[in-house]
């Protein structure tokens, strides 16, 4: 029999205080359900609202590009410092610990080489696996401008149907082909497709002209890739200047895989991204961590 000796009596009902919801801080994500916002939890930081997320899917069409050919040796020991990592299924269930209990953003996208027209992507990945696989966010890419273009924005909306039933994030990734233009009328176009047709977060290049108008008129939180891979401090300074104006993260990849301390720069694009380190402070910062001292 139930030992019912101790138990307490008294009620508090706190009849007094209205009942506390707290709104879902990420912008235009109030109205998503609760394992969405859940899972965006996963990727953007409830402390600060942004994220760094670490970008290593590129051997999806690249194969074993510079930094990324043992991806157990490079990569796992910066899982640390990443708020996500982006990843295809492959290097997920051959590589990552699965005692990564941060965000996953699993590359869904794919299909064309580097050999081939890049923008004939089809969908990759069954949601089923990307549940099975207990991931935040499922990414595609997205070629507005692009020679199969129709077919990118299709396979989008089809990933933002079946997310919207599970209640998985999509990212949209804006693509930018050799012959695309990179100017903040071609980003604000893509971006805008993309969240007006669904995606959860979009991700899109940094334009050293009018980023602010990209983030303004994007009703959905955006991240940046980080390209090419050029000088440190001058990565820390896009990361800077996209998150001043009104981006939500990165997601980085060869700036930090291909950094000369990758432990370090992904620690100092985290001062940018989390702490509001200026790219002067986060270059020092980068330059200690990476000397040793
Ligand atoms: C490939 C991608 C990559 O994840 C993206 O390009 C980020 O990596 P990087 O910072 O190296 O550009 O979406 O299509």
């Amino acid at each position: 029999m139930a030992d019912t000796d101790d138990l307490k009596e008294t009620h508090d009902y706190h009849l007094t205080v209205p009942q506390q919801a707290e709104p879902f801080p990420l912008k235009g994500c109030h109205a998503l359900d609760w394992g969405m916002q859940n899972r965006l939890s996963k990727i953007f930081s409830p402390a600060t609202g942004r994220t760094v997320m670490l970008a290593v899917d590129h051997g999806y069409f690249m194969g074993p590009t510079t930094g990324l050919e043992r991806i157990d040796v490079t990569i796992n020991p910066l899982l640390k410092f990443a708020d996500t990592l982006m990843c295809t299924r492959g290097v997920l269930r051959a590589l990552t610990p699965a005692t990564f209990t941060k965000g996953i953003s699993l590359r869904v996208s794919g299909g064309p080489s580097i050999l081939k027209e890049l923008s004939d992507e089809r969908i990759a990945v069954d949601i089923e696996d990307a549940l099975r696989l207990n991931v935040s966010a499922m990414a595609v890419q997205v070629f507005i401008g692009g020679e199969h273009e129709t077919q990118s924005v299709h396979n989008m909306t089809r990933l933002v149907d079946q997310g919207l039933r599970y209640g998985l994030p999509v990212l949209g990734v804006t693509a930018v082909g050799k012959e695309l233009t990179r100017d903040a009328k071609y980003m604000r176009l893509a971006t805008r497709i993309c969240a007006e047709l669904g995606a959860t977060f979009v991700k899109t290049y940094y334009v050293a002209k009018g980023f602010e108008t990209v983030t303004a008129s994007c009703p959905v939180p955006i991240v940046i890739a980080g390209g090419k891979k050029q000088p440190e401090a001058d990565a820390l300074t896009m990361a800077y200047q996209a998150i001043q104006q009104g981006a939500a993260g990165v997601d980085m990849g060869r700036n930090i895989f291909q950094s000369n301390a990758p432990a370090a720069m992904i620690q100092a694009v985290g001062k940018v991204v989390h702490e509001g380190f200026t790219p002067r402070e986060a270059y020092e910062f980068y330059q200690d961590l990476s000397s040793g001292s």
